[in-house]
């Protein structure tokens, strides 16, 4: 079934605090040489008084504020994270309480760790194209240093906080979207979460390398498409030399690719959402974009859509 749907809003909300490698380098066995070099990594964001709700409902704010789109329309709102405050009240639920949406809307979270938005926006467009819905909002917000062990160097220095939202509405007259979504469970233990973040992080590289290159080449195929014909690319931000490596494999200049993560590190399930609202701020406009993702799981996911 076609996905048709049209991008109406999107935003995103960082924390001011800002943890710079340099800052890294005065708790743990670590340089700021060694992390850029290794990550492309400069800084990441950290939450204080922020929960994870709260990130969500200020970039939830920030799209409804900057393209003033009335949140009266919205009739679903998704929330991909791994780091909600709580089990429940969902987040989304959380999220629909302080924007103020009393209409009984329908609101829930969905875990599919650094893949999150991929999966979220798909089910919010295939919800929509039931007609049943007119709009939804979908968020990617994490608070990955609450569940960070700051004595280890092999995951502490990646992530941070940070969240992205974009509105979509059903359309009949859009072009129609892709997405290709899927997992390949590995249980031994490669990337978990049970209280903090452990990770074999040679492991996810390799799955991440091969798992991204096959999501884009898969994706536009589905589409009926050339990689010509995607205007910007735009990555889960894990690490910059992943995208380099893909980039060479598919002999595409790293132009095509949007990145940010030296701002920010690996937001997980908010990285593409920030990186689509920066790239939206800064006025592209009619343009054919593919979001590709993956992480714990292993999950992946793709989708070609247009802004
Ligand atoms: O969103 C999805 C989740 N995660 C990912 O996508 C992560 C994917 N993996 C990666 O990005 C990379 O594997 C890392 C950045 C995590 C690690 O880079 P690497 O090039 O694979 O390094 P490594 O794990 O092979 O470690 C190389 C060396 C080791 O030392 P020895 O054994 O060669 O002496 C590590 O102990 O680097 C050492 N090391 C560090 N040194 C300084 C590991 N972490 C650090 C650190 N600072 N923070």
């Amino acid at each position: 079934m076609n996905q048709q749907f049209k991008v109406v809003a999107s935003g995103k909300y960082v924390p001011s605090d800002i943890v710079t490698n340099q800052d890294l380098e005065k708790i743990i066995d670590t340089s700021d040489e060694w992390i850029r070099t290794r990550t492309g990594i400069k800084e990441r964001r950290k939450a204080n008084e922020e929960v994870c709700s709260d990130l969500a409902t200020f970039a939830a704010k920030d799209a409804i504020d900057r393209y003033q789109y009335d949140l009266n329309n919205i009739d679903i709102i998704i929330v991909a994270t791994i780091t909600g405050e709580q089990q429940t009240p969902s987040i989304a639920n959380v999220v629909q309480g302080k924007l103020g949406i009393t209409r009984p809307i329908m609101s829930f979270d969905i875990n599919a760790a650094c893949t999150g938005f991929v999966y979220a926006l798909d089910i919010a467009s295939s919800l929509l194209q039931t007609k049943r819905f007119k709009s939804a909002l979908v968020i990617g917000s994490e608070r990955l240093s609450s569940i960070l062990d700051y004595t280890d160097r092999n995951t502490c220095i990646l992530f941070g906080d940070g969240a992205g939202a974009l509105i979509i509405e059903q359309d009949d007259q859009a072009r129609p979207s892709y997405f290709l979504n899927g997992a390949k469970p590995d249980l031994t233990d490669v990337l978990t979460v049970r209280g903090t973040i452990a990770m074999d992080g040679k492991r996810v590289y390799q799955f991440a390398v091969d798992i991204v290159e096959k999501s884009i080449i898969n994706v536009v195929e589905q589409a009926g498409l050339k990689l010509t014909d995607i205007d910007r690319i735009l990555p889960h931000q894990a690490n910059e030399r992943i995208i380099q490596s893909v980039s060479k494999s598919l002999s595409l200049p790293m132009e095509k690719f949007a990145m940010n993560i030296e701002n920010y590190g690996n937001t997980s399930a908010a990285s593409i959402p920030i990186l689509l609202a920066e790239y939206m701020a800064d006025g592209h406009q009619n343009e054919t974009i593919l979001v590709v993702g993956f992480g714990g799981g292993f999950t992946f996911g793709a989708a070609i859509f247009y802004i």
